[in-house]
């Protein structure tokens, strides 16, 4: 008499082929969307340059743009002299704001303070705001 608690060889094959497919379907299933969200999106490339018009940048005062898929800021301090900085602060990520009255970057997460040049003026974070390069073409102005 034969055991009704073994299976026969070839419904077990097929029951291991048939899991195995399930694992497989299932690991792909949750693999392919963590692979799609961590590769690198499309235009986000180091080459990318953004062209601002000079008008849109006050002398004083700030225009803040987006700059390969982050937060970034340019200032004009003095007349026809620009600097690009990314406006996410060193300390925890939060974004910086321009206040004009006082000349300087502000964070509003932890009171972080910065100069119009991104070096650090007060507060917690550890390292100024990384600058980007700025060309001057015209009435245009090339960053990155
Ligand atoms: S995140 Fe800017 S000071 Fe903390």
């Amino acid at each position: 008499m034969s055991d009704p608690s073994k299976s026969p060889p070839k419904r077990r094959a097929f029951l291991v082929t048939l899991l195995s497919g399930l694992a497989g379907l299932f690991a792909a299933a949750v693999l392919y969307p963590l692979w799609r969200f961590l590769s690198p999106r499309k235009g986000t490339g180091e080459q990318e340059k953004v062209r601002l018009e000079r008008a849109s940048v006050p002398l004083g005062g700030a225009h803040f743009f987006n700059f390969r898929g982050g937060p970034a800021v340019v200032v004009q301090p003095q007349a026809g002299s620009f600097i690009a900085l990314s406006a996410v602060c060193t300390h925890l990520g939060c974004v910086v704001k321009w206040q004009e009255e006082n000349d300087e970057f502000f964070c509003p997460c932890h009171a972080g303070r910065f100069s119009p040049r991104g070096e650090v003026l007060g507060g917690p974070p550890p390292q100024p705001l990384p600058e980007l390069n700025v060309e001057v073409e015209g009435d245009q102005i090339l960053i990155g």
